[in-house]
């Protein structure tokens, strides 16, 4: 295990480089877009391309606070089996694989273009325990989630709508472990993601676990 600072320090330097080596980035954007942007169910189900840069990716994920809170909140469930919707650049997989280096971790992103820039920084950070999956996550779900269960740590950092956050949420919960942590990011991101995360949380099996304000966690248990 990496120790976090070490670890986020690493990170950082990868977004670095892959900032000041700026290049043009054409996205198919399956998600939600800016909390201002209003996509249709249509849009954001057939996706929208995205003409864009590898600086403008490399900003997003989790990083400073953020950063330590999921190392932290990992750190602390110490799971075997770690899933992730929202890989973008790599960054929260590289992260997640430091504090946990013989967890096996599945992360999911539908930009093709994306997901070759994630291998490079998975490379790079020599992280051996990442799997990516390339696709819209309702399409990857259906399969992996049986052939990976129980799933002990689940990160949601992707599509940042409200009905669709639900639909995740209840996709997987079924394959959690007893006593598995679900992390959701950017919990008050919008008025839709507020409403998902106060839905999640009342939810009979989720058992509010702690949040920072940005990313929330829930601990699966019984029924209520
Ligand atoms: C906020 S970024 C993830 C950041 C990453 N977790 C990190 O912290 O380094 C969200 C990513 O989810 C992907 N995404 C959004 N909605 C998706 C969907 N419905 N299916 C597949 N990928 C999706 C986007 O392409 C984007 O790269």
């Amino acid at each position: 295990m990496l120790e976090k600072n070490k670890a986020i320090r690493m990170v950082d330097e990868l977004r670095r480089q892959l900032i000041s080596n700026d290049i043009p980035l054409n996205v198919i954007d399956y998600g939600a877009g800016h909390p201002n942007d209003i996509r249709s169910q249509q849009q954001m189900s057939k996706g929208v391309e995205v003409v864009s840069s590898t600086k403008c990716y490399a900003a997003y994920g989790v990083k400073g606070a953020d950063a330590e809170f999921l190392f932290s909140a990992i750190l602390k469930a110490k799971p075997c089996t770690v899933l992730e919707l929202g890989t973008c650049c790599g960054f929260s997989s590289i992260l997640m694989s430091k504090a946990m280096p013989k967890s096996s971790i599945y992360t999911l992103e539908g930009s093709p273009e994306l997901v070759q820039i994630a291998q490079e920084m998975h490379h790079k950070a020599g992280c051996g325990n990442i799997q990516i999956h390339t696709g819209r996550f309702v399409d990857i779900l259906p399969g992996l989630l049986p052939s990976i269960r129980p799933v002990d740590f689940a990160f949601i950092d992707g599509h940042h709508d409200r009905d669709a956050t639900v639909q995740y949420f209840e996709m997987i919960l079924p394959y959690m472990s007893y006593g598995g942590v679900m992390a959701f990011d950017d919990i008050t991101w919008s008025d839709g993601m507020k409403e998902a995360w106060a839905a999640i949380c009342s939810h009979p099996v989720a058992r509010y676990a702690d949040d920072n304000g940005k990313i929330g966690l829930i601990r699966v248990g019984e029924c209520r």
